[in-house]
């Protein structure tokens, strides 16, 4: 099963094992992952899912669709290029090793 490697603001990780086709958000809910709250329950309209991808992946997971991509500039602190909302990264084999930051605002 492809992992997601959740990095804190303090440098701990965490490695998570994600089914294909859950959501970054969805997984690290299920496990407990301090900072991601998915408060809306991945209904785009809470922006507590909000992750950091890092650079390496940034390309495999792809752009924001315009929803996201408002939400983003609305409720976010610190947009990076990086910026997503978990709820809407969708686990694949390929995206096997993802590294998502946690926002220190939300850890
Ligand atoms: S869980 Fe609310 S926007 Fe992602």
């Amino acid at each position: 099963m492809p992992k997601v490697v959740y990095v804190r603001p303090d440098g701990t990780q965490r490695a998570v094992d994600v089914a294909v086709g859950q959501s970054v958000m969805r997984a690290a809910v299920t496990n407990g992952v301090p900072g991601i709250v998915g408060e809306c329950g991945g209904n785009l309209s809470c922006a507590t899912c909000h992750v950091w991808v890092r650079d390496e992946f940034v390309a495999a997971v792809g752009e924001p669709r315009d929803l996201e991509d408002d939400l983003l500039d609305l409720a976010v602190d610190e947009r990076r290029a990086g910026s997503r909302l978990g709820c809407q990264i969708a686990m694949t084999e390929d995206l096997d090793g993802l590294t998502v930051d946690i926002p220190p605002q939300e850890a």
